[in-house]
């Protein structure tokens, strides 16, 4: 199977598995799973130092070891999982359907290819590097607008809000829209868990629907009004290249959308959240900015907000003696990567300070589909956490926040308080 026969692949196949008792990969238990609700890290540690694979039984094999995850993510025989995902809860069709089926994402070998190059700019520093007072100026302009207050519900305050208006900015869209295609990247958001309620499926398709009819509307405006803005400058080059469909065009902005809001949402919040817990590393960073960048790097090592990376396996994989089938799902965890003592000194321990790391970060995957935001990311969470640790250092948590959806690919923090007194005490 090539990489664009294999859009025929159905879950159907994953049932007809040999069971997994019989591969030597132990199954995650009803107790395990409950636990990963609120300690993935202590489930993923119990079976990490003598398994390499987890088979988690809502069907797919979860790898465990930063050398693995590593190799598998660039590794030809596992590819993108294309529409596998939404068929999985009888979504075969519309919006939410045609964003896994067209957006580069989730698509494999040429379609990939030519659906990702008109996009790749993105990924060099100095094609973002000019956001970057931008991104001050609304971290700025978000506290002001609360900071009399003394306290502030920190995600719809800062974190959902600065990613949404600089990939908006970005793009060219109004400030005035931020909140309402926000709204629609969360809901389709929460989508990407497994353990995503009817409901929850049923607010992805009407948000999907609504960001694509949304796109498309600004898509007519920038072909009438061209401005000096990104959305313009892509459009105009597929419009002289039609290098993509029009449908291929809509759905790899939906991409750049949403890849580029949730994901530094609960970023920017866990990496808050991890400082304020552990005092001593948040008055370094409030003392020496450039502790920041690695400040950043730890918390996204220690609480990725990208558990996993769905894949499908082309052929039968053997990883140390674990027999993962062909045709079957695989999520490479990150999350249980970033912890792996093989690799990392202490790793159950948050250390701004950490020496060994990573020379190319696992967060934002590898191989064909690394992360083209990346270089927008870092100045959105590098900015963030600066202008905060200048404008307030006293600042407190009312509570720990919790992070929810560890069994899926994304996580979040639905609600974390903030609260400091108006005076500057360090
Ligand atoms: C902390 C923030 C972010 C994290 C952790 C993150 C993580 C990732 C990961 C792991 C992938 C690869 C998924 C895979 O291999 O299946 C990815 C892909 C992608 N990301 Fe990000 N991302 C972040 C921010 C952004 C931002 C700000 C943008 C937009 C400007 C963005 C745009 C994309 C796009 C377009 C892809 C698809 C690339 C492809 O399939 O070829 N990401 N991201």
């Amino acid at each position: 199977m090539d990489f664009e026969d294999s859009s025929k692949f159905s879950i159907q196949l994953l049932s007809t598995l040999p069971s997994t008792s019989a591969m030597d990969i132990p199954t995650l238990s009803v107790k395990d799973m409950e636990e990963m609700k609120t300690d993935p890290h202590s489930v993923y540690r119990k079976y990490r130092n003598m398994y390499p694979v987890v088979f988690n039984e809502k069907g797919s094999y979860a790898v465990l070891r930063h050398a693995d995850v590593q190799c598998l993510s660039k590794d030809p025989r596992l590819c993108a999982i294309e529409t596998i995902y939404p068929e999985m809860f009888g979504v075969t069709s519309g919006a939410l359907f045609s964003f896994f089926e067209q957006g580069m994402l989730t698509t494999n070998g040429e379609s990939h290819r030519r659906r990702r190059s008109p996009f790749t700019k993105l990924s060099l520093r100095q094609t973002v590097e000019d956001m970057r007072p931008v991104v001050r100026q609304t971290a700025n302009d978000l506290i002001d607008s609360w900071y009399e207050n003394g306290q502030v519900e920190f995600i719809e305050g800062f974190s959902a809000q600065l990613p949404s208006c600089i990939i908006g900015d970005f793009l060219g869209l109004p400030r005035a829209d931020t909140s309402y295609f926000s709204k629609l990247t969360h809901e389709m958001g929460k989508f990407l868990n497994i353990g995503v309620s009817s409901d929850e499926v049923s607010n992805a398709k009407s948000a999907a629907s609504d960001l694509k009819d949304y796109i498309e509307q600004k898509i007519i405006e920038r072909r009438k009004n061209p401005r000096d803005d990104y959305l313009s400058v892509f459009l105009k080059a597929n419009d002289e290249s039609s290098q993509l469909s029009q449908l291929e065009f809509v759905f790899q902005i939906m991409v750049l959308i949403i890849g580029g809001t949730d994901t530094t949402r609960t970023t920017i919040a866990i990496t808050i959240a991890l400082l304020l817990q552990y005092p001593e590393q948040w008055k370094a960073v409030c003392q020496d900015p450039r502790l920041i960048p690695n400040a950043v790097a730890e918390s996204m090592r220690y609480e990725p907000v990208v558990s996993a990376i769905a894949r499908k396996t082309l052929e039968v994989i053997n990883i140390d003696g674990a027999i993962i089938p062909a045709n079957a799902l695989v999520s490479l965890s990150t999350m249980s990567a970033m912890r792996d003592k093989q690799v990392y000194d202490r790793p159950d321990i948050f250390d701004i300070y950490r020496e060994k790391r990573d020379r190319v970060h696992p967060i934002f995957g590898a191989g064909v589909h690394r992360c083209l935001g990346e270089a927008l990311a870092r100045i959105e969470l590098e900015e963030a956490l600066a202008v905060f640790s200048v404008r307030i250092p006293h600042v407190q948590l009312n509570y720990q926040p919790m992070i929810s959806g560890n069994t899926g690919a994304l996580r979040r923090i639905d609600s974390m308080e903030l609260s400091w007194s108006n005076q500057n005490s360090l």
